[in-house]
């Protein structure tokens, strides 16, 4: 069993995949392959598949939405059985987004007993000036009393959606970083950002690092299924 007692989470992002009977055929394989126990497997489809998706994935595979608009919708969330809220994500942060607005997502989430996926990371500029660590800080501020309840995803924004992927050294790096941030141990913090089964032996074998947010990866039943072993191998 694991030495610490944080979650492990492999959580697929589908943004606006929305074939609704790929999407199917996809939670069945899903299903197939997890049990509830280890680790936690969580799909985040985009608002239109919300209602069908939950109502197919059983108890093994808990659900996601991809970001939460306001009071009306965290409640509605919560009425339809949602567990988790992918929110800071940097597709929204590029589109403005900011901290203080997370944090009022943050808030809403939590009195609608949602958990938050907080999405933290540096873009390709910060991190060649050498600003990765503040920026970092930043978009970790202020949500002290909040902190304890919550997931974090590490996703530098220059290893989302394209061919690179974050060296084992700056992911290494920026979890511990993000881990002395925390001052609760029991926070998981997820890697995301061009994650795939060939690279995520390695970066799982960080003990940081407490499984990952995946996009493409998600949408392929083998290689999602691939992942959720490769963290119960080497997170359990
Ligand atoms: P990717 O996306 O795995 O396709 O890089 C990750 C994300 O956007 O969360």
């Amino acid at each position: 069993m694991k030495i610490n007692q944080r979650r492990t989470i492999i959580a697929g992002n589908w943004k606006s995949f929305k074939d609704k009977d790929r999407a199917l055929d996809l939670v069945e394989k899903l299903v197939e392959n997890s049990d509830s126990f280890f680790p936690e497997v969580v799909i985040a489809p985009p608002p239109m598949l919300l209602e069908l998706i939950i109502n197919h994935v059983g108890s093994t595979i808990k659900v996601a939405s991809q970001n939460c608009h306001g009071s009306g919708q965290a409640n509605m969330l919560k009425k339809l059985g949602i567990s988790y809220c992918i929110i800071g994500h940097s597709d929204y942060r590029q589109d403005g987004e900011t901290n203080d607005m997370i944090r009022d997502k943050v808030d809403l989430l939590l009195n609608n007993d949602i958990t938050p996926i907080l999405c933290c990371g540096e873009n390709r500029y910060d991190r060649e000036k050498g600003h990765e660590h503040d920026v970092i800080t930043d978009q970790l501020d202020n949500l002290d009393n909040y902190l304890s309840h919550m997931v974090i995803a590490y996703e530098p924004v220059w290893a989302i959606g394209g061919n690179t992927t974050a060296s084992l050294r700056q992911i290494q790096d920026m979890h511990a970083h993000i881990r002395k941030i925390l001052s609760y141990n029991n926070v998981p913090i997820l890697y995301g950002g061009s994650c795939n089964p060939i690279n995520a032996t390695e970066i799982f074998s960080d003990p940081n690092v407490d499984g990952g947010l995946i996009g493409r990866a998600s949408l392929i039943p083998d290689q999602f299924n691939k992942l959720i072993d490769i963290a119960k191998l080497a997170k359990f």
